[in-house]
């Protein structure tokens, strides 16, 4: 990427927005979101049992490059270590950030919960999607259910005059509704030339408080829901979150753009 000095300021930042989302920068997000898309597409198809999560991994990277986009999760510095896969690949009781890996041969209903992140011309694309590989019971479909509802719940809020909080209200209030938890140790984020910009959006909250909607932001909105209690753990390999009660979770995510008319979704392949 280029040099700090001649970097421009990030996408959605607020205090920017007004010259920051220009056209250019629009269509910029849209193109790099269709591509993180469309390679999450391509791993979702290919999810089922017999297949590992390195090979998995492996997909993703293919699609990244056929595409001409790179992967943003790669080397992404951690508490410890640089993340050492090309997509996150968490599974069953693993909540996010799982590592992909050969030893991880995927069952019949196992929870795959799959995190694409490109870098496509400068700007990056997050989404992420759970899947059941084969049938799954029916609590663990109502899980993946409920958790995309509320996805969608909080993209609605995701408009100008809105504020942040009420983006969190809508998922958490929907998530435990159904008695399901959301996640406090990771959040939602804009998005745009980097992966994780201002401001946060936590899947938990109140309405009517924290930063300001704007026309223009891109935001990545990603509820993390678990199906037991909201307690989750680091693994040591400085990655991988997993329920501390060895439960399932879900991971869904768009990133989304605000306009004047309400939230419109980028991370689809249309
Ligand atoms: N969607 C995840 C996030 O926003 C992807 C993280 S990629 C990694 O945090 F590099 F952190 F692994
Ligand atoms: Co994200």
């Amino acid at each position: 990427m280029s040099s700090t000095n001649t970097k421009p300021a990030p996408v959605c930042n607020p205090d920017t927005i007004g010259e920051s989302a220009t056209p250019d920068r629009i269509q910029g997000m849209r193109d790099a979101c269709r591509v993180a898309a469309a390679v999450l597409d391509r791993m979702v198809s290919a999810v089922k049992p017999g297949v590992t999560t390195y090979d998995l991994d492996r997909l993703g990277k293919a699609c990244m490059d056929e595409l001409g986009a790179e992967s943003a999760c790669f080397g992404y510095p951690g508490q410890k270590n640089l993340f050492p896969a090309y997509t996150c690949i968490s599974i069953n009781e693993e909540v996010v950030h799982g590592i992909g890996s050969l030893d991880k041969v995927i069952q019949d209903g196992d929870v795959v919960s799959l995190d694409v992140v490109t870098r496509y011309k400068g700007y990056i694309g997050d989404n992420a999607r759970t899947v059941i590989a084969g049938q799954g019971d029916e609590a663990t479909q109502r899980l993946l259910k409920v958790s995309e509802e509320a996805l969608m719940l909080g993209i609605e809020q995701a408009r100008p005059g809105n504020r942040v909080g009420d983006i969190s209200y809508a998922i958490q209030h929907w998530v435990e509704k159904h008695g399901f938890n959301v996640i406090r140790e990771y959040v939602g984020h804009g998005v745009g030339l980097e992966m994780h910009e201002h401001p946060q959006i936590p899947n938990y909250g109140k309405r009517r408080t924290g930063p300001v909607i704007v026309s223009g932001m891109t935001l990545a909105i990603e509820p993390m829901v678990l199906m037991g209690d909201r307690n989750v753990r680091l693994l040591p390999d400085g990655w991988t979150v997993v329920s501390r009660d060895g439960k399932p979770a879900a991971h869904f995510e768009h990133t989304v753009l605000v306009t004047n008319k309400g939230a419109e979704v980028l991370t689809t392949v249309n």
